[in-house]
């Protein structure tokens, strides 16, 4: 039978079906101890004061921003090169966001265009460490010191990842995370947000929950964004494994990286010396010296076994719904080449090395090594 590399898969097994069930016996299924023992242990984790569990990466992102109380034309910039929801969050809150062009290596948002898409209304700078890369913090800080600004980390793609010895979601003045089924770890659907400042950590609480200081006494307009205790138990489970699984992520990037390195025409992940990457995605970019474009190698890869995917096809301002909104005139041109050259590899846990073996081999059917 051929080979099915699937490009994410999650790591689950008994232990989480044995916290699924012990919730369930109990008969607490909405917001309580298990959500708040997930987020003092996540908060451990991370090395941050506080953290906040909510309904998903998302919704972190809307309340992170909801604090800041954005008027219409207030800006906040944000990679042109990632998911949706980091640019949406601006959005949501009738705020405009302001499209900064990437790092060629990285990926990541290029700090000096950050520095020049400042302006006199800009109010917040949203990295994303993408694909389990930290952004470039420390220019990132100095340009919100200079400038006065909320500095909000996406860290969806990046849990574990570390950035001068310092995890993602403590270097900013929020970190925003998601529990998506394929994220590094999971809830099935799940978010959580890190911060030292218990002012926010305050008014996020409210906001999550319908603005109540006590049962019906609701003392600002709020949501319902709670996380379940289900999802709270799996989250549990998932943060003891995160290491472990972050080390399969790592060891399975090396491995491949040392086939990948030998080919023309495909260049491998570029990695900071003083970052830990934790591979959430391995991509790499397919060069014109490469004998397939990418797209038709995604097909082949596909017609062999392996799944692939491409984060991202296009800029987010480029997508429909934003140009309804007259960004079309907005040019980022490293984030335009990166979408018509990336292409993701599997990496997660369940890859094993000879499914690596399986991936480089068929790579090198084309490539001229
Ligand atoms: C960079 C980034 N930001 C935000 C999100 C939104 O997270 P969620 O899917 O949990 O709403 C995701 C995840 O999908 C993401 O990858």
């Amino acid at each position: 039978m051929k080979r099915q590399i699937p490009i994410a898969r999650p790591v689950l097994g008994s232990e989480e079906e044995e916290a699924v069930r012990t919730v369930l016996q109990s008969g607490m299924l909405v917001q309580a101890q298990k959500v708040q023992s997930f987020e003092e242990a996540f908060a451990d984790y991370i090395g941050v004061d506080h953290a906040i569990a909510v309904t998903n990466g998302t919704i972190a992102l809307d309340l992170a921003l909801k604090t800041l109380n954005l008027n219409p034309r207030d800006e906040a910039i944000v990679p042109a090169f990632s998911f949706i929801a980091t640019a949406n969050c601006v959005l949501f809150q009738g705020a405009k966001p302001v499209f900064a062009d990437i790092d060629p290596r990285t990926f990541n948002i290029s700090s000096s265009d950050v520095n020049e898409k400042i302006t006199a209304r800009t109010r917040a700078i949203i990295p994303v460490h993408l694909f389990g890369q930290p952004a470039s913090m420390d220019p990132l800080k100095e340009i919100a010191q200079d400038h006065n600004l909320f500095l909000i980390e996406d860290a969806a793609q990046s849990h574990g990842a570390e950035y001068k010895g310092q995890k993602t979601g403590s270097l900013g003045d929020i970190g925003c995370f998601s529990f998506y089924a394929t994220k590094n770890m999971t809830t099935g659907e799940g978010g959580m947000i890190t911060t030292n400042n218990s002012e926010l950590a305050r008014k996020i609480r409210l906001l999550r929950d319908h603005g109540q200081t006590e049962k019906y006494h609701h003392t600002i307009l709020g949501y319902n964004y709670r996380m379940t205790e289900l999802s709270a138990a799996i989250g549990l489970v998932q943060l003891k494994k995160l290491d472990e699984l972050n080390e399969t992520r790592i060891k399975n990037a090396t491995m491949l990286n040392a086939g990948i390195a030998n080919l023309h025409g495909l260049t491998p992940p570029y990695v900071e010396k003083s970052s830990r990457h934790v591979f959430y995605q391995y991509v790499i970019r397919v060069e014109d010296n490469y004998p397939l474009e990418r797209n038709k190698l995604a097909d082949y890869l596909k017609e062999m076994g392996i799944g692939t995917a491409v984060h991202y096809p296009m800029p987010i301002y480029k997508q429909p719904a934003y140009r309804q909104l007259g960004y079309d005139k907005t040019s980022c041109p490293v984030t335009e080449e990166s979408c018509r050259r990336v292409l993701s590899l599997p990496v997660h846990p369940s890859v094993t090395e000879k499914d690596i073996q399986y991936t480089i081999a068929k790579l090198q059917a084309h490539a001229f090594s």
